[in-house]
């Protein structure tokens, strides 16, 4: 059986102002009527192929996660908590400790807790499909085709077929976030697969490369959970410990420089609907390309974006933007601008 482990502790700031820090991107219903976690866990509820998940988050979302899980009837699941937020490879290293733990054979499903996958039969056999090789001490990664030179992915060069497994691929390279040339050259070699940020690993061979190329994240990591203490279902990593681990990916730290990854050709849908264009994409239109959401009045709008969690909003003769309405804030974007929502953000918050 395979263990699932989420990373659930991201920020999501390109879908500001729904998705804050309080309550970022995979905590909402963002295209569907449960949060991105419940769909995410609802994926791998599977007691003959699966265990119960562990999910590492950050320790302000306890509750919410918590009471999430409750609502689609999971009791079972462990949640670790991070006292602050230290990117991927910190969270990954822990969460290889705890599931080691239990099971020092541990074969983890490492993912990302938002991203939208609706043919859950096809991804669960592509999961099976990387089974054998992850068993024989690879990283099994999963590689979408992609559809744009867009930057925010890993872009891995896919080799020669496996001998005994036609489907599983050797990896050549794997880069992580290239510059905007880069991943145009890459696109039209036709030779490069996104990453999906989903992997397949045994957690002892994860931890042996951590040891190898991050000894400094690995020792902290590793203080970080052996002085963590248990708090009702919660675990929580020692503070101290945990922040002297480097701030970095995972993709990063060990997925660029390893050479246990082979790759699969994924099959099944997915999108990581990190933009309100991306959401808009894979949303129901209506007959002028717009998606409305909430107390919404359009009249000659096209392609855009209306949502709202509050006030009325009464659109009039615009095209290709995106409105989203909050209790206290209005975004008011050019759909083609939906990437720059990040800065926006990050004025606000210096300005205060
Ligand atoms: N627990 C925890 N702690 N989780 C985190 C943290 C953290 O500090 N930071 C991010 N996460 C979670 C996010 O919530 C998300 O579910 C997942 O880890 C991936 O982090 P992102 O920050 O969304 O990564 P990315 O989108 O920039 O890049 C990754 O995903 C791409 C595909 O969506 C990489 O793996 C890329 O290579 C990949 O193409
Ligand atoms: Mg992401």
């Amino acid at each position: 059986r395979i263990l699932p482990i989420l990373l659930s502790g991201g920020t999501g700031t390109r879908l500001w102002p729904l998705s804050r820090e309080a309550y970022p991107k995979q905590l909402l219903p963002l295209a569907s009527n449960k949060t991105m976690l419940q769909e995410t866990v609802t994926r791998v509820l599977a007691p003959t192929h699966f265990d119960p998940p562990l999910i590492i988050a950050h320790e302000e979302h306890r509750f919410i996660i918590a009471e999430q899980l409750r609502s689609i009837g999971i009791s079972n699941a462990r949640i670790i908590l991070e006292p602050q937020g230290r990117n991927t490879a910190p969270a990954a290293a822990v969460a290889m400790m705890v599931a080691l733990h239990q099971d020092p054979e541990a074969l983890i499903l490492l993912m990302p807790a938002d991203h939208v996958i609706r043919d859950v039969e096809k991804f669960r056999q592509a999961v099976a499909l990387g089974a054998g090789a992850a068993t024989k001490g690879q990283f099994v990664l999963f590689g979408m085709k992609p559809i744009e030179p867009a930057t925010g992915y890993g872009y891995i060069k896919m080799g020669d077929p496996h001998a005994d497994i036609p489907s599983v691929h050797a990896v050549e390279a794997f880069v992580e976030k290239p510059d905007q040339q880069t991943a145009e050259r890459y696109v039209s070699s036709n030779k490069y697969l996104w990453n999906s940020g989903i992997f397949l690993l045994p957690a002892r061979e994860l931890l042996a490369e951590f040891k190898r190329l991050e000894p400094d994240i690995l020792t902290s990591a590793q203080e970080a959970f052996t002085r963590a203490r248990h708090d009702m279902d919660f675990l929580r990593l020692d503070a101290e410990a945990f922040s002297r681990c480097r701030s970095i990916s995972i993709d990063h730290a060990i997925m660029e420089r390893t050479q246990r990854s082979v790759i699969i050709p994924a099959e099944f849908d997915w999108t990581d609907v990190g933009s309100w264009s991306a959401l808009w994409d894979i949303s129901p239109k209506e007959a002028s390309g717009n998606v409305i959401l909430g107390d919404v009045i359009a009249e000659d709008v096209k392609m855009s974006y209306l949502r709202s969690e509050g006030p009325m909003i009464a659109a009039l003769g615009v095209e290709d933007i995106v409105v989203v309405a909050t209790k206290d804030a209005v975004l008011i974007a050019s759909k083609q601008r939906d990437q720059d929502v990040k800065g926006l953000v990050e004025r606000l918050r210096a300005e205060g």
